[in-house]
């Protein structure tokens, strides 16, 4: 009961930030809010949600520098209108299905940003990397959208605010808040280097409703390399929010949130210390277990491929052999995401150049690395 009262005190404090809403005497506001925000590949995975969009476990996530969301999104505020409205396109073309979804994602956020009653909306949007390859476009894209609403409020409900936005750490906050409702993994996304999405009592500052960064980690992992291997580029078979709602009936469910709160524990000093092995541990620990949750649901369904086993019997192999700093993980799909240390880059790419695109979808691999987290764009 206390935890649980805890757990809502940010969404208590914005209710009531948003109850004493008053449109300011300027009237109406336009503007421009435009921010790329990356995806993010989780080492311990959220898998299992309650009530709206919070976690049944904490996770954590690195987050990528070049698979990023671009957004650009104009605003109208005026208290005059009765109806918002919303215009979106996706690549440069209207996207009746990421509208449909945007549109819900806006209702749900409305009560935390009441002057969106009051607003139309135009967003253009994009990603840097190809649809359904294996990289959560729902997390960089709620992401990039989430900083973008919170810049226009800052300038519909404070416009004599100014300076640089991310400034106010209460602006990366109100952001994560939000792209959680939008998506789970894409309250991680909002942060550079590593991020952490739910409560654990060994990460002082730790929320179910917000992420939070990372820091002091081992400079061994910084700049840490993902290297995704594009097995099945095609539509999943089974989404992510029907894997999170059979965890309801898995008879595993509750020992795999033990598990991950454990592992989450396990990496704090993992972290701290440099410790490869133990992340490779936590790491492959993670995938397997994720996809042993799909396979156990009730019905069970499955996502790895043969190509997928292959690929993650070989890497096991390459590091015994070589000693190389690589593991692997999985995101709730068959494609392969290898993440190798900065310094063991020159022959885990030979690696995988040579042994393991013949599994991949035409031999696609996208190479990518830790990053820096959301960047305005004007
Ligand atoms: C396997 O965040 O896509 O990638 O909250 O329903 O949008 P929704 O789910 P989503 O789930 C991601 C699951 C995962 C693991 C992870 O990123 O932690």
């Amino acid at each position: 009961m206390i935890s649980s009262m805890t757990e809502r005190t940010y969404h208590t404090e914005l209710q009531s930030e948003a109850a004493s809403f008053k449109p300011h005497s300027g009237g109406v506001v336009t503007g421009t809010a435009a921010w790329s925000c990356p995806s993010n590949i989780a080492i311990v995975k959220y898998w299992g949600k309650r009530e709206v969009q919070l976690p049944m476990n904490p996770s954590l996530s690195i987050t990528l520098r070049e698979a990023v969301t671009r957004t650009h999104l104009e605003y109208r505020f005026n208290p005059e209108i009765r109806k918002p409205g919303l215009t979106f396109r996706f690549g440069g073309r209207e996207a009746p299905g990421f509208g449909q979804r945007t549109r819900t994602f806006l209702e749900r956020i409305t009560p935390f940003m009441p002057w969106l009653r009051h607003t139309v909306l135009r967003i253009d949007s994009e990603n840097t990397f190809p649809h359904s390859s294996g990289i959560a476009s729902s997390a960089s894209a709620m992401g990039a959208l989430a900083i973008c609403l919170v810049a226009a409020e800052a300038s519909i409900v404070r416009p004599e605010a100014s300076g640089d936005l991310l400034d106010d750490p209460g602006v990366l906050k109100k952001a994560s808040f939000l792209a959680r409702l939008g998506s789970g993994s894409a309250s991680r996304s909002l942060f550079p280097g590593l991020a952490l999405w739910g409560k654990s009592d060994v990460w002082p500052g730790a929320s179910d409703e917000y992420a939070i960064p990372v820091t002091g980690f081992h400079e061994d992992f910084r700049d840490m390399r993902d290297a995704i291997l594009i097995v099945e580029s095609g539509q999943k078979k089974v989404s992510s929010s029907a894997g999170h709602a059979l965890m309801e009936g898995n008879p595993f469910a509750a020992s795999r949130f033990g598990q991950a709160r454990e592992n989450l524990e396990q990496l704090a000093p993992i972290l701290r210390e440099g410790d490869w092995p133990g992340l490779i541990r936590v790491l492959e620990e993670e995938a397997l277990t994720l996809h042993a949750m799909m396979m156990t649901g009730r019905p069970g369904y499955l996502l790895m491929l043969p190509q997928t086993l292959a690929i993650l019997q070989r890497v096991r192999s390459f590091r015994e052999e070589t000693g190389c700093r690589i593991g692997f993980t999985l995101d709730a799909g068959a494609n392969v995401h290898l993440v190798y240390a900065d310094g063991d880059a020159f022959p885990s790419e030979g690696f995988i150049r040579n042994e393991l695109t013949r599994f991949c979808e035409n031999g696609r691999v996208i190479h990518d690395r830790m990053g820096t987290g959301p960047e305005s764009l004007i």
